[in-house]
């Protein structure tokens, strides 16, 4: 019987199941429970958010802290936190940026918008050289579809299923994920959508050894339709999925014989996280837009960027964005200081020094735990996959024991939130050291270990 659970999943661990309620039960105090309570009395409830699983009162660093002074290394952060929470350089950034000009009215600019666009068109590979913030990935996304048709005259996008690109209807129209457009009603005409470079999944039944049919099947796409404005896709999905080192190549290559633009989206990877400052320099394109976000306001600001190629200025007489926070200083000061901690305190060779570490780490986890199914790693995007034999012997998804092990490295201090429902997703702060790292590791190997001895006795009923 398939879970009814299982459509929420593909986004992040679903808040509604009994593991969920045993470890509320087992773990929330009478002031936390008070607080949620208020929380779902409050606010509109959505999938995934209430009810909220715990309350938050300090985060610093690599960690987070909870109401009840427990600390937890954070290695899910929604992907804001490249240079850890509340880096005192932003804050003081943020506070100086406060005392003299706290807002940007429009039809005027200020020093700190446009010095963090000349700082992000010097980082990014090519000529990647105009840009435009956003208060959001979301808005930044909508900008990039907008400027794509323009651009093209053309109206359609190929993306992939099980993408996300944000939650607006824009967005989720070429995201691919049930749990944001089942039953939204009619989405953006002319979108469709391709299987991801994920083999596990893959309907043209690859294996393990991708031969790159997805990617083919993208240039099918393109000249069957024959009028695609664009190819958008996440360079390295977050779950993580990490395509094979042609694959942009080759849609890159679709995409200029078929008249096509490729935006990369990078809104959680971007800033260092997979070892690179942008992840599509592991695969060697130059994308035609590449949008940024979470992590560029320094974990503390909501501020996004859509960078594009210098030929891509033809839309002066549309409204792109025409946000209200458009050039925010206080936003884009947060942005320089983030660009300047990255920069002083290595954290892109950090990341990929210790996630090649955690990389080898994990593969030896694997040669102990039949749990783990397949790792991997870029930099500090990490995953570990837990399957099972299914009835044919081939391994499925542990969907049951995921979970289980990531409530129970939250009781030993680690967080992470788990994809698909079977991706452990492991996302720590660039600042993070070697010690944590290790630690987290630790708990990882424990708890995995722990729920695997348990297997024998209870069933994983997905
Ligand atoms: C790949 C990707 N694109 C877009 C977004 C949307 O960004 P935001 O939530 O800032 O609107 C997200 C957010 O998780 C994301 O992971």
């Amino acid at each position: 019987m398939p879970d009814p659970l299982d459509a929420l999943r593909s986004e992040g661990d679903v808040n509604l199941s009994p593991h969920r309620s045993a470890w509320s039960a087992a773990q929330v105090g009478t002031e936390t429970q008070r607080l949620l309570d208020e929380d779902a009395r409050r606010f509109l409830h959505q999938s995934l958010s209430t009810p909220c699983l715990n309350v938050l009162r300090r985060a610093e660093g690599a960690w987070i802290e909870d109401a009840e002074g427990r600390r937890y290394l954070d290695f899910h952060g929604n992907n804001v936190h490249q240079v850890g929470f509340g880096h005192p350089r932003v804050i003081a950034a943020i506070k100086d940026q406060l005392d003299t000009l706290s807002f940007c009215t429009r039809r005027y600019t200020c020093e700190p918008a446009i010095d963090l666009a000349r700082r992000l068109t010097e980082l990014a590979p090519g000529d990647l050289s105009r840009v435009l913030f956003a208060p959001g990935g979301t808005s930044a996304i909508g900008m990039a579809l907008k400027l794509a048709r323009v651009a093209t005259g053309r109206f359609k996008f190929v993306s992939m299923w099980d993408s996300f690109h944000g939650a607006s209807l824009d967005a989720i129209s070429i995201g691919g994920e049930a749990v944001f457009r089942k039953g939204i009603g009619p989405l953006l005409p002319g979108c469709e959508h391709v299987p991801p470079p994920e083999p596990l999944k893959c309907p043209f039944r690859c294996g393990h050894a991708c031969n790159l049919s997805c990617a083919d099947y993208v240039e099918y796409v393109l000249q069957k339709e024959g009028d695609v404005a664009a190819v958008i896709g996440e360079t390295v999905r977050c779950t993580p999925f990490i395509p094979p080192p042609d694959y942009w190549k080759r849609i890159r290559a679709a995409c200029d014989r078929h008249g096509a633009l490729l935006i990369l989206d990078e809104i959680p990877i971007g800033l260092g996280r997979t070892g690179r400052m942008f992840a599509c320099e592991h695969y060697g394109v130059v994308p035609d837009m590449l949008v940024l976000g979470k992590g560029l306001g320094g974990g503390v600001f909501p501020l996004a960027a859509l960078l594009a190629r210098e030929s891509l200025n033809v839309a002066t007489h549309t409204a792109l964005g025409h946000y209200t926070h458009e050039k925010n200083p206080v936003a884009c000061a947060a942005g320089i200081a983030t660009l300047d901690v990255i920069r002083d305190e290595s954290l892109v060779a950090h990341a990929a020094e210790l996630g090649a570490h955690a990389l080898v780490r994990m593969r030896e986890m694997a040669d102990r735990h039949p749990l783990i199914g397949d790792i991997r790693g870029l930099g500090l995007l990490m995953g570990i996959e837990l399957v099972k034999p299914g009835t044919d012997g081939r391994p499925i998804p542990a969907t049951d024991a995921a979970e289980r092990v990531m409530y129970a490295a939250l009781g030993r201090g680690l967080n992470f939130k788990v994809t698909m429902g079977h991706i452990l997703t492991l996302t720590p702060a660039l600042t993070i050291t070697r010690s944590e790292l290790e630690k987290a590791l630790q708990i990882l190997d424990v708890c995995i270990g722990e729920v695997e001895a348990t297997l024998s006795q209870i069933p994983d009923p997905a």
